[in-house]
């Protein structure tokens, strides 16, 4: 382990940009830090150290974790939660990278719950809501404001089909539920249809759309049918997409008047553990909810603006035009944002009655969106999730070969999951080793998400700057932290 050190310190002399402030607390830390570099090299224990990062952190002056904790505890709602035994206290972002109290970095592979997607405090995007801040910040849509509608253009310009039209949100939940009310309104039918495993939000109306029971409370929900998730890995057919939309078709024909408002998902599931429908479900989905009257709705709130990597949109990987996309997250890249895109005809249902949203689309929020989807587009990003994400994927499933715990690794691009199992053939949660796994995993400087109904999935979706080196960093982590269960 003195060998071990020594070589971290050595690292961390060669990285200019650590202050000395930062030398200090890497050499108090060198053991979390060190870690078996495993498949990279067969030479046995060596270290693997946070890749390069030319940037310090402001000094911290500010309250410490406990006493933050302890005012949360006394002003917030109870039902917040934290990761974490011992709760972390970030202070500082810069792009893929946070920093904690004590200046420590971490390798941020859970970007605010899939939501910083340029990366932390990107400049461009900083730039943008700074300027704008100081010209105007609020005026509602009463009076004309050119950001909305360059927004909305722009927005318009990456959609395929005749999606062209926008209604500015501030919130995912927000989003699924106008476009669960203009479902309804158009299609002059109530009933809902979205898959088991799904999360749509946590509003008193998606609720209903949501079908976790750890996110659901016991209120009334109208007519909603959650059908068969199309699961290829724990799913009950496989990955029969035939078997699955029939399913949808069995409730539609016994559960309904045979009629439907519209359909729902998300096109790899979030919070759910990063699930990726099975190939072909939508295309039969899609014919079977138009048939009954319904509208379908692509839940894009994760799986939007390049991190698949392979398309743009999560829908497209499945070879659809969703009639309405619901957006919020990625969006913003950290701002409260929304969007609902759908053709003019669907946007027109709205204009029964009115509909205000005072903050929507408002001049900031705007201009920080604009100046996401210029990033996505200058810097690429959407080829280098494909790139980054293929690397990821790859180190993973060799990974898989080497532990019997790790049963699935799942995904695409930048939105990933290794679900741990403590039997693969039965497949059984291995949700204590994931907890320990999760604790050890912070110790070594990886923030991860957990997700799926047992807390037994790792979700790695970082923010889209995450580079090749950062993946192999994650991976020898976990690799390491295995290898102590
Ligand atoms: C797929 C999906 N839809 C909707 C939502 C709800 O978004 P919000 O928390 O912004 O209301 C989430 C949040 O995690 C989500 O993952």
């Amino acid at each position: 382990m003195a060998l071990l050190l020594k070589k971290a310190l050595r690292e961390a002399a060669k990285n200019k940009s650590f202050s000395s402030h930062h030398f200090q607390s890497l050499s108090l830390s060198a053991s979390f830090s060190a870690v078996s570099s495993s498949s990279s090299s067969s030479e046995g224990d060596q270290l693997a150290v946070l890749p390069r990062f030319d940037y310090v952190p402001k000094p911290y002056n500010g309250p410490l974790a406990d006493e933050v904790f302890r005012k949360r505890k006394t002003f917030l709602g109870p039902s917040l939660f934290h990761y974490y035994q011992k709760p972390l206290n970030i202070v500082e972002g810069k792009m893929q990278y946070l920093f904690d109290e004590n200046g420590k970095r971490y390798l941020d592979a859970f970007a605010g719950i899939v939501t910083v997607s340029c990366g932390h405090c990107h400049p461009d995007v900083l730039n943008a809501i700074m300027e704008q801040s100081k010209l105007l910040q609020h005026a509602t849509t009463i009076y004309l404001h050119h950001a909305i509608a360059d927004f909305a253009e722009a927005l318009a310009s990456k959609m395929p089909g005749n999606l062209k039209v926008v209604y500015f949100v501030n919130s995912g939940s927000e989003a699924n539920e106008l476009a669960m009310l203009m479902a309804r309104l158009y299609s002059g039918n109530l009933g809902m249809i979205s898959l088991r495993n799904a999360y749509h939000g946590g509003s008193s109306s998606t609720i209903g759309l949501t079908a976790l029971k750890t996110w659901k409370y016991p209120i009334p929900e109208g007519e909603i049918h959650h059908v068969v998730n199309p699961d290829p890995y724990r799913g009950v057919f496989g990955s029969d997409a035939k078997l699955y939309a029939k399913d949808v078709q069995d409730h539609i024909d016994y559960g309904s008047s045979g009629h439907v408002a519209g359909f729902i998902a998300e096109t790899i599931q979030g919070v759910g553990g990063a699930v990726e429908l099975t190939p072909g479900y939508l295309k039969l989905v899609y014919d079977i909810v138009r048939k009954a009257g319904g509208v379908c709705i692509a839940d894009e709130v994760q799986t939007g603006f390049g991190r698949t990597g392979s398309h743009y949109w999560g829908f497209e990987t499945q070879g659809v035009i969703p009639d309405i996309v619901t957006m919020a997250k990625g969006i913003g890249n950290g701002l409260p944002l929304g969007a609902v895109v759908t053709t003019p005809e669907i946007a027109s249902v709205l204009t029964q009655r009115i509909l205000f949203n005072t903050f929507g689309g408002n001049p900031v929020c705007s201009a920080g969106g604009l100046a996401v989807l210029r990033v996505i587009d200058k810097e690429k990003r959407q080829a280098h999730c494909n790139d980054v994400g293929s690397h990821l994927l790859e180190r993973l499933r060799a990974l898989q070969e080497k532990y019997e715990i790790i049963g699935d690794v799942r995904g695409r691009g930048l939105m990933v999951g290794v679900e741990l199992v403590t039997d693969r053939k039965e497949k059984t949660p291995a949700k204590e080793e994931t907890g320990v796994l999760f604790e050890k995993l912070r110790e070594l400087g990886v923030l991860l998400g957990k997700g799926g109904l047992h807390g037994n999935v790792f979700r790695i979706k970082p923010p889209m700057c995450f580079t090749k080196d950062d993946a192999d960093f994650l991976v020898d982590a976990l690799d390491y932290a295995i290898s102590k269960l």
